[in-house]
């Protein structure tokens, strides 16, 4: 065997131990818009694993958008945005983007990751210091780092550090990046005391409202709900996959911060633009959450039976973080509750922030609360089971 054969061998044993071997299994799931004629005759199964919050995934709405869209403008892209990649309904994506966010200009990505590493790489530089939070997503680790920017990480939520680091800073420029609602354990960030740290330093605010739109303050994201939308040095990053739905990534902001993105974020320029199919269903979930704010209301009501039912407190978002402790009970947690016809998330290291294993609930708008109810009541008893103590079954 070759070395790097032995090595891929050694490393996928290492997983094996340690628990944290991950699969890519197709599932057919359920839910009120889902279709569930799958000819896989696997039993479908209640999804509280995904990040599809309203359930627009499988609206009939999107699902039109999306079709006139390919009937105009055809399967794909065929180029870069900057090339002949610029269709109308890209337009027409940034347009409902910013009428939903209150943003004034708005830049579709193929990807939320893309848009992190895009705006991160433009901004950043020798003359940029990062500051992050710990807890911060991948997408914007990697960002940071490809930037070439200096960096700093402060603790978990802790703006007295942030305070200091921007106070300490020696480079001219400065760009705070932190999430409006964490992706693995659902808390908040404090948006208007991190803003007004930034003001005070003259440093740029990155949100990235991954998981606030669509959510957050009616659906318009959290940025909006602090009354800080159209503010001079906050920005926002937003991926059109989760409670939108679809597929792709946005960075929101004013329209400078456009155009420097248009003409130097490498994950923009150097990749095709945003498939048109994508790019319709995104803009229709816009319209949508934009008219609907009780979509946002009810996934926080199944959040709220969520965290009730597992005894825990109800973090800010869709997603409900159980924690259960080894990553090997987490792994048969999640595998028995799939046996059971309920889907949830199993996050381990190193997706955990804090090295904690736990069940990731996601509450979605498009379930009956009595539904929510019995899935999280199989949850909190065979977590209570495993690991006594973590959660209160009610
Ligand atoms: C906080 C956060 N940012 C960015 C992303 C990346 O978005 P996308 O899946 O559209 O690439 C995700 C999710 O995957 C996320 O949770």
């Amino acid at each position: 065997m070759g070395t790097m054969q032995q090595w891929l061998t050694d490393q996928a044993d290492v997983r094996t131990r340690r628990g944290t071997v991950r699969n890519t299994t197709a599932r057919t799931i359920t839910g009120r818009n889902s279709a569930t004629s799958d000819s896989a005759a696997r039993a479908t199964l209640l999804d509280l694993a995904s990040n599809d919050y309203l359930g627009l995934s499988t609206d009939l709405r999107l699902k039109t958008a999306a079709i006139d869209a390919i009937g105009r403008y055809g399967t794909g892209a065929r180029a870069s945005r900057v090339v002949t990649g610029t269709q109308p309904v890209h337009a027409e994506l940034e347009e409902e983007l910013c009428g939903l966010t209150g943003q004034t200009a708005a830049l579709a990505f193929s990807s939320g990751y893309a848009a992190n590493l895009g705006i991160l790489t433009a901004l950043g530089g020798p003359g940029t210091l990062i500051v992050r939070d710990e807890h911060c997503h991948a997408s914007l680790i990697d960002g940071a780092r490809l930037s070439r920017s200096p960096i700093e990480v402060f603790a978990h939520g802790d703006l007295a550090a942030l305070d200091r680091l921007l106070a300490g800073r020696s480079q001219p420029r400065a760009a705070v990046v932190v999430e409006s609602v964490y992706s693995v354990l659902g808390d908040a960030s404090d948006l208007t005391e991190t803003a007004r740290i930034c003001a005070k330093h003259d440093a740029l605010l990155v949100v990235d409202e991954a998981h606030g739109i669509g959510v957050a303050g009616g659906g318009r994201g959290a940025v909006h709900a602090a009354g800080l939308a159209g503010a001079e040095h906050v920005v926002l990053t937003a991926t059109l996959s989760k409670a939108l739905g679809a597929q792709g990534g946005a960075v929101l902001g004013p329209p400078a911060l456009r155009a420097h993105l248009v003409n130097t974020a490498r994950s923009f320029i150097f990749d095709t633009g945003l498939a048109p199919a994508a790019a319709a269903a995104a803009a229709e979930a816009c319209r949508i959450i934009a008219a609907d704010p009780s979509l946002a209301q009810a996934v926080l009501g199944n959040a709220a039976v969520i965290a009730q039912v597992c005894g825990i407190e109800q973090a800010a978002g869709a997603v409900q973080s159980v924690p259960v402790g080894r990553s090997e009970d987490a792994v048969q947690l999640a595998v028995r509750l799939e046996d059971a016809g309920v889907l949830v998330g199993c996050f381990r290291p190193p997706s955990v922030p804090d090295g904690i294993s736990r069940l990731r609930l996601t509450a979605r708008a498009d379930l009956a609360q009595e539904q929510v109810r019995q899935a999280a009541g199989l949850v909190a008893g065979m977590v209570a089971a495993v690991a006594p103590g973590k959660v209160a079954a009610r």
